[in-house]
């Protein structure tokens, strides 16, 4: 599948502009093109209760569901600059839930597969 990973940033960029974040002042944003050929995008949502808020990742996994499933093909995540933002350790999980050791995400670098932003990662094959 051609993957158009400017779209994918744009779409990013404009999920950060709605981000709820006034404790951290750090929005992100995050979109993903899914293998459907949609896109699904998400941004982080924060709490008065600090530890109850959400990434954007979160808003990502919760659209992906809610638009009709399916496997994430290529991720961007972004901070306020629009600059690519490594997702944190508990996201790197929620995204290799739904899109697996192939799925792409888009790093200062280029382009890395799952398997190696998560390495040895604990998954859905591990409980058959
Ligand atoms: N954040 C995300 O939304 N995704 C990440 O992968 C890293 C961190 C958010 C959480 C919090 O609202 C803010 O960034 C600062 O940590």
């Amino acid at each position: 599948m051609n993957i158009n990973w400017n779209e994918i940033h744009e779409l990013a960029t404009v999920a950060m502009t709605r981000s709820y974040s006034p404790y951290s002042h750090f929005p992100v944003g995050v979109a993903a093109l899914v293998d459907d050929g949609r896109y699904i995008s998400g941004c982080n949502v924060e709490n008065a209760s600090y530890g109850l808020g959400l990434c954007a990742e979160c808003g990502l996994v919760s659209e992906l569901a809610r638009t009709g499933g399916g496997r994430l093909i290529a991720v961007v995540c972004v901070d306020a600059d629009g600059n690519f933002l490594a997702p944190c350790g508990r996201c790197r999980q929620l995204l290799f839930e739904h899109g697996g050791a192939e799925m792409l995400l888009m790093t200062a670098d280029g382009p890395e597969k799952m398997s190696d932003m998560l390495p040895w990662a604990f998954g859905p094959e591990n409980l058959k």
